[in-house]
C-alpha cells in the first residue's frame, strides 16, 4: 500500500497527508466505469476535493480541479473516462439541479463526483459509492500537527457495493 494511507477495517481507511487521500482516489479511479457516481460527505476543508483531485490523476483528466465558486459542475475530459465534479454546497433544493446541468450527466456519462450531495443522493443515483471523510479525533489538537483523516466507505445499490468492494481489496496487502 502506498505511503500516508492505510486500511483499517473494512470499508475504513486512514489518511495521513493531502497526498495520501489524493492517492486513494487513484486507487478508485480505475475500479470508476461510465455512469458511475460517488457522493463525497465531510466537513469544510476535511478533503473531499484532495480526493477528487486523485481520481482525475488516476483517470488521466485534463485540467486542475478546484474547488467552483459560481458553477455547480465543473467536467474534465481527456481520460480513460469524463469526470465530472460537482460541489451542491450552495444548491437550495433539488429542482435547481436541472438548472445546474446535472441531470445531463450525472449517471449517464463518465464519472460524477459530487461534493455535499448527501441531500440530493437519492434524486441523482439509487446506486452510487458514498465517502464520509472526518478529522481523526486521536490526532486532533495536536499543536503544529494537521489531524489524519477516517475515510469511511459506504455502497449503495448494487453497484455501489460493487464499488466499495473492489476499492477495500485493495487495501488487503
Ligand atoms: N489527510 C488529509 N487528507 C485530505 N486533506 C488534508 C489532509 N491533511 C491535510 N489536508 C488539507 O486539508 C485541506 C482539504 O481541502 P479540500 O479542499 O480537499 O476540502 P473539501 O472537503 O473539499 O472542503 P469544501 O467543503 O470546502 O469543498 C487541504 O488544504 C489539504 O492540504
Ligand atoms: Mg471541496
Amino acid at each position: 500500500m502506498s505511503e500516508g494511507i492505510e486500511r483499517l477495517a473494512r470499508n475504513l481507511w486512514r489518511s495521513d497527508s493531502a497526498e495520501a487521500t489524493e492517492r486513494l482516489g487513484e486507487l478508485l479511479a480505475p475500479i470508476l466505469e461510465e455512469g458511475d457516481v460517488v457522493i463525497l460527505e465531510g466537513d469544510l476543508g476535511a478533503g473531499k476535493t484532495q480526493f477528487v483531485k486523485g481520481v482525475a490523476r488516476g483517470l488521466g483528466a485534463d485540467g486542475e480541479v478546484t474547488s467552483p465558486t459560481f458553477n455547480l459542475l465543473s467536467s474534465h475530459e481527456g481520460g480513460r473516462l469524463a469526470l465530472h465534479h460537482m460541489d451542491l454546497y450552495r444548491l437550495a433544493d433539488e429542482g435547481e439541479l436541472g438548472e445546474a446541468g446535472a441531470l445531463d450527466v450525472v449517471g449517464i456519462d463518465g464519472a460524477a463526483l459530487v461534493e455535499w450531495g448527501e441531500p440530493f443522493a437519492d434524486a441523482l443515483a439509487p446506486e452510487r459509492l458514498e465517502l464520509t471523510i472526518v478529522r481523526d479525533d486521536a490526532t486532533a489538537g495536536i499543536p503544529d500537527r494537521e489531524p489524519s483523516r477516517r475515510i469511511a466507505i459506504r455502497g449503495v445499490g448494487e453497484r455501489g457495493e460493487e464499488m466499495a468492494r473492489a476499492l477495500d481489496r485493495l487495501g488487503y496487502r
